[in-house]
């Protein structure tokens, strides 16, 4: 059985000063040996559907300001399985958009100089991870395990974060959305300023199949 960390949304370079040690901080206290990162590594602003803030510097600038992020994430988890974030994957989509096949794109791993795992999804001692696309309602990874009727941690939706259980005579999964690591005044971040619910500050431990959440001191 694992103990797994499982780092929230990071959105490079729109991370929250300070997420990187708490994390680190977590790994130690629960001991864990696997790390996930739950993905939207990068927030790739600037590659989008949706117009960029006019004062952005633009998407070289982001990619440098990012990889100085991942320098410093690559040096603290050499190894971890990262679920793809629709984030991530925004310039598929957008080459895929303008008919250019996957086959012609850099891997992530060439692009981000990674040995990181980039999967959609994975299992982990009966619990599956991922991403949180398709995930709805105030509990999403909830609703998505109630769905799958397997247990589920996810990320992807900022203001959620929390562990709801579902227990019946046949069995007990768990949904736990894990929160994030974004900085909400980051220019990237903006577009939730007027939002009511802000990013929850946090990230997932699962032990023995057993989550927890630990939450940030702000
Ligand atoms: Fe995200």
């Amino acid at each position: 059985m694992s103990r797994v960390l499982v780092i929230g949304d990071t959105h490079f370079p729109a991370v929250l000063d300070g997420y990187l040690p708490f994390v680190k901080a977590v790994k130690r206290e629960y001991k864990c040996d696997t790390i996930v990162h739950i993905g939207d590594v990068v927030d790739h602003h600037c590659i989008s559907f949706h117009n960029k803030h006019p004062e952005h510097p633009g998407a070289m600038a982001e990619y440098q300001q990012a990889m100085e992020c991942i320098k410093e994430w690559k040096a603290a988890f050499p190894k971890m399985r990262v679920m793809e974030g629709n984030h991530d994957k925004r310039v598929r989509r957008l080459a895929g958009d303008a008919g250019i096949p996957d086959f012609y794109i850099r891997t992530y791993n060439e692009i981000y100089k990674t040995n990181w795992e980039w999967l959609t999804s994975c299992s982990i001692d009966g619990v599956s991870y991922y991403h949180g696309e398709g995930g709805n309602g105030l509990y999403p990874a909830y609703n998505s395990a109630k769905a799958m009727g397997v247990s589920i941690v996810a990320g992807h939706h900022h203001s959620c974060a929390g562990i709801n259980w579902q227990v019946s005579p046949m069995h007990a999964i768990f949904g736990m959305n894990v929160g994030c690591g974004v900085d909400r005044r980051h220019l990237a971040m903006k577009y939730g300023e007027d939002n009511l619910k802000k990013p929850v500050i946090s990230c997932g431990v699962v032990l023995n199949g057993k989550p927890y959440l630990e939450m940030m001191d702000i």
